[in-house]
């Protein structure tokens, strides 16, 4: 079925100037982005967003890294858009990715990797209203 899902383009990437690359990666795919913004995520933004992630070891790291340059933060459509996403970026652990994927291509780190992308059409709809209004998805 037609989907959303929603995707960021994380500092390690906005930063080596691969924002065009990936976005290239998701067309390919047969994903569509139908809402972007290239934004400064607050340090409160980015703890609310990875919230789900508070007790884990890595949360400060996490939060340090997704405030220190900007992001480009999407929706993407598409036919089975969030498993089609999930494909397209790779495992989480660039070292673990498939050849082709964004992961493998440009991710430095389990850290550094370059894309996250939602897990779950729950999660999808969630991370999607916490950064566009509907009047800024334009499909
Ligand atoms: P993301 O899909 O954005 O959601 C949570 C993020 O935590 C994940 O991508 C990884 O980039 C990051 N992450 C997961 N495990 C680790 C780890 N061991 N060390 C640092 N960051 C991690």
């Amino acid at each position: 079925a037609l989907q959303r899902t929603f995707s960021i383009i994380k500092p390690d990437a906005t930063k080596r100037n691969l924002t065009g690359k990936i976005i290239a990666k998701f067309e390919e795919a047969g994903l569509r982005v139908v809402a972007s913004k290239r934004i400064h995520m607050t340090r409160e933004q980015a703890e609310g967003f990875y919230a789900v992630h508070k007790e884990r070891p890595f949360f400060g790291e996490l939060v340090d890294f997704m405030i220190s340059e900007p992001v480009v933060v999407q929706v993407l459509e598409g036919e089975d858009a969030i498993a089609k996403n999930r494909e397209v970026m790779g495992a989480t652990n660039p070292a673990e990715a498939a050849e082709g994927t964004i992961r493998k291509e440009f991710a430095l780190s389990i850290g550094e990797n370059s894309v996250h992308g939602s897990d779950a059409p729950e999660t999808a709809a969630e991370e999607i209203k916490f950064f566009f209004s509907d009047d800024e998805i334009v499909g």
